[in-house]
């Protein structure tokens, strides 16, 4: 009976080794980023350091394309937008586990394959690639009203970041659009750059709109008299461009001369040389929702790692729930993900390898066997005596 037994555990011996080997997913990529913005070409600049194979995949939509020149990023101040992504594409191409594609992601779905995620990632051409890990860089979009005149001045005179814009139209005369309750809000960031400022609230300083803003803050109205802010009430019906400040600007200096005149359902038009707008965003890509990923009002929801509810999908920049919405943000969340996939991956491989035993000798391993199958064997063996 020894002698069946060990002949037995031989022939399971490759079995058994099979059995409990923890297989990491063959996959083209490492690492898909869907997004080619700040956030995306971060977190494949992050994983290309420690060559991850990684693909980037852009849809060459980016919501401060509309902006004249990037601000408050240090080393960029003043860089136009797609200057500053040429660049970073150009740097990040010198690492060979790097490449890029532009198209639009139409869905991403794991699959089982090995012990860990794994997605098939399709493109809007019906191209498909598989990765062990998934980092969206979607970005959001800001939901303007279709006032005539304002889609046309966005990023250029009409923004909604005072650190991005606000400083190159400093004491100039200056306008917020919004709820009413946003505008105390919008004085507090923007009173050290502006002296002369009208909070245009569009009909919104009614009865219950008022209520709304002591709600948030008792004494708003008195605060945003004493920032020299008046309130205008009417309709706004459109908003015509007087001057352009892409072109009208300091010679070598910073500031720059928009002019808008705003109209009304009512009464005189009124001109501002910027405005500061307060106006909801979406997720710019349906993935988010495809994947039924777990939200934050309309953001992802993300750990500090940036782990989405998805196990293995990263959400980084405007697209998540973090609470901030901005270039460096968006960098330093590429980077902080690039380091959270890259440590995930290392982890599987590490057990994947320690699992598949290689330093075992044939011998220990038909000794383990035994020891595993064993019990079996001996009712087995009784059985078949029976
Ligand atoms: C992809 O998009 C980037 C950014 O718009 C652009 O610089 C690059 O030339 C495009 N590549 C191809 C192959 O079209
Ligand atoms: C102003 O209010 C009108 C009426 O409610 C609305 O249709 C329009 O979109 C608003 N305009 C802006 C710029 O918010
Ligand atoms: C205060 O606001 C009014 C009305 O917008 C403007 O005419 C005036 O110049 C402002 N005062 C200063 C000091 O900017
Ligand atoms: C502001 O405009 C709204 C909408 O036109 C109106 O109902 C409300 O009475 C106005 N508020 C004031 C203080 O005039
Ligand atoms: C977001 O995710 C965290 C866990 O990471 C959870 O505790 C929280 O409830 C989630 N928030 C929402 C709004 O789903």
């Amino acid at each position: 009976m020894v002698f069946i037994k060990a002949t037995f555990a031989s022939v399971f011996v490759s079995l058994l080794a099979c059995a409990t080997a923890v297989e990491v997913p063959n996959t083209d990529y490492d690492v898909i980023v869907v997004g080619g913005g700040p956030a995306g070409l971060s977190a494949l600049s992050g994983v290309s350091r420690v060559r991850r194979t990684a693909l980037l995949i852009d849809s060459e939509e980016y919501r401060n394309a509309p902006t004249r020149e990037m601000h408050d990023v240090i080393g960029n101040d003043g860089t136009p937008p797609a200057a500053f992504r040429t660049l970073a594409r150009e740097q990040i191409s010198k690492y060979p586990t790097a490449e890029f594609t532009n198209e639009t992601v139409e869905s991403i779905v794991p699959f089982t394959q090995g012990d860990f995620s794994a997605f098939t990632v399709t493109d809007s051409k019906g191209k498909s690639y598989t990765a062990r890990k998934i980092v969206l860089g979607t970005g959001v979009r800001d939901v303007l009203p279709p006032t005539p005149g304002l889609q046309e001045g966005w990023g250029k005179g009409i923004f909604w970041c005072p650190w991005c814009d606000g400083y190159e139209h400093r004491d100039q005369p200056f306008g917020m659009i919004g709820d009413i309750t946003d505008m105390l809000g919008n004085v507090l960031e923007t009173h050290t750059l502006y002296t002369d400022i009208i909070a245009f609230v569009n009909g919104s300083q009614t009865a219950d709109g008022e209520a709304r803003a002591t709600a948030k803050v008792a004494d708003w109205k008195e605060q945003l008299a004493a920032w020299n802010t008046t309130i205008d009430n009417r309709t706004i019906t459109s908003i015509e461009r007087l001057e352009d400040g892409g072109k009208d600007r300091e010679e070598d200096g910073d500031e720059q001369f928009d002019k808008f005149r705003l109209h009304f359902t009512t009464g005189e038009p009124v001109e501002r040389n910027a405005l500061i707008v307060n106006f909801p965003t979406v997720q710019t890509s349906s993935l988010p929702a495809k994947m039924h990923l777990d939200m934050v009002g309309d953001k992802i929801n993300v750990t500090s790692a940036m782990r989405t509810s998805q196990s293995g999908v990263f959400a980084i920049g405007d697209a998540n729930s973090d609470g901030s919405t901005n270039v460096p943000h968006a960098m330093f969340t590429g980077k902080k993900a690039a380091v959270y996939v890259h440590v995930e991956m290392s982890r599987e491989e590490s057990k994947s390898k320690i699992s598949k035993r290689t330093g075992l000798s044939h011998r220990e391993l038909e000794k383990e066997a035994m020891r595993a199958i064993g019990d079996n064997l001996d009712k087995e063996w009784k059985r078949a005596q029976e």
